[in-house]
């Protein structure tokens, strides 16, 4: 069974992500994992603090030479800025005064919530964890997932839909989405560069207010057998997998599968993918009209493109912050504010691709299971095989 975990704080020493349960003899490349890294770092109206850090992924454990060998896993990233914060946040008692507090709780982050549940007496433990600076570790691992993945031909990969007010409103196809991937700048990883354009010019807006914003990204999972999760079980079908996996991350507050929104106020007769027979390219000779199920039915893949959005509310420190309350006075004062960023959804869609393709692994070795990828690769083939055959 594939198992992941992350540790490590936002400004402590370095992050650590463990991965349990790949097979034997997957060829790692580690360039592939730190581009990784670097898009998620990408994207108009990211922080200071992205300019400072590279991030780069330290393999300790799992790998050698260049492949896997099917024990668990772990990749330490280091958090550059470390230097600057090792006396504010020591692993021994340290010097008192250097702690950094937050003294006010933001409105919209952990802050409170964490504060009240963990007995703290301000929020900067609460800050270092609930941050999104935990994705980094996510993408690393999620990266493994991803060469896991393309072994068996399936590819998973994002783009911009909404920045703000601003909407691509038309469907975006895989080879377009391919072709952004392959991009050495990211603006906004949005398919259409005029609506790109008049999304940066939202986040300018933004940046001249001191306020925040949200947005949509979709995930395309590419090249997904019919056959992976199950209605026979509520914790086995893939759409609500999903939907906890990309639910999971940072400021995501829902999440869609196909059209799934729209199809709630739509026709059946609209909303429903028909089905004829006849199709050369596929893994089965069974076609679709379209597919506004998101490549999902009854929580089984059905062999069209899986389509994911998530929908990220605002970032919730304001460089002209919220009401708030002082933790010690409990009198009014503003929310506190450290160097933040102000849009990424860029980058909580590169962290969903990472999220997406961990939960498709999963499914994948639970269906085709193998200890070593030669044993993993027999059964795929021999499943591709049983559906050619059908
Ligand atoms: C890639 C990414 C980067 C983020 N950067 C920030 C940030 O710089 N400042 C901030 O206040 N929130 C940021 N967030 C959102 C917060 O981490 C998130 O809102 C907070 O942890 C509370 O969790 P919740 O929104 O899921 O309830 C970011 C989210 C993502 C996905």
């Amino acid at each position: 069974m594939l198992r992941y975990f992350t540790a490590g704080e936002s400004h402590g020493e370095a992050l650590v992500a463990l991965l349990s349960g790949m097979p034997a003899g997957l060829k790692v490349d580690p360039g592939f994992l730190d581009r990784e890294l670097w898009r998620r770092q990408q994207g108009y109206g990211r922080g200071g603090r992205m300019k400072i850090e590279r991030d780069t992924a330290h393999i300790l454990s799992g790998v050698r030479h260049g492949a896997t060998i099917g024990s668990p896993i772990s990749i330490l990233l280091e958090n550059r800025d470390w230097k600057n914060w090792q006396e504010s946040l020591p692993v021994g008692d340290g010097d008192p005064t250097k702690h950094k507090r937050v003294a006010s709780p933001r409105p919209g982050h952990a802050d409170l919530a964490g504060a009240l549940k963990y007995n703290f007496p301000e929020a900067r433990y609460v800050l270092e964890r609930a941050s999104a600076r935990e994705s980094a570790a996510r993408v690393a691992i999620g990266a493994i997932a991803k060469l896991f993945l393309r072994e068996l031909g399936m590819e998973v990969l994002s783009h911009v839909v909404t920045v703000g007010r601003v909407t691509l409103s038309k469907q975006v196809s895989w080879e377009t989405i391919r072709t952004l991937y392959d991009r050495d700048e990211i603006l906004l990883n949005c398919a259409d560069s005029e609506v790109e354009q008049r999304m940066k010019e939202e986040v300018d807006e933004i940046l001249k207010t001191g306020d925040s914003l949200g947005g949509v990204f979709e995930v395309v999972a590419h090249q997904v057998p019919p056959g992976l999760g199950t209605y026979a079980q509520w914790d086995e079908r893939l759409d609500a997998q999903l939907a906890a996996a990309v639910m999971s991350l940072q400021a995501v507050k829902a999440v869609e599968i196909g059209v799934g929104v729209a199809s709630a106020f739509a026709r059946g007769s609209s909303v429903h993918d028909e089905i004829g027979y006849g199709g050369k390219s596929g893994f089965t000779a069974f076609s679709r009209t379209h597919n506004n199920a998101g490549g999902i039915e009854g929580g089984v893949s059905n062999g069209e493109e899986i389509r994911v959005r998530g929908y990220l509310k605002p970032i919730s420190t304001l460089r002209r912050p919220l009401e708030s309350v002082d933790f010690s006075t409990r009198e009014p004062v503003k929310a506190a504010y450290e160097r933040s960023d102000v849009c990424v959804v860029p980058a909580a869609g590169v962290a969903a691709e990472a999220m997406v393709a961990l939960t498709l692994a999963r499914n994948a070795l639970e269906k085709f299971g193998g200890d070593s990828m030669t044993e993993s690769l027999r059964n795929f083939r021999g499943y591709v095989q049983q559906l050619k055959n059908y």
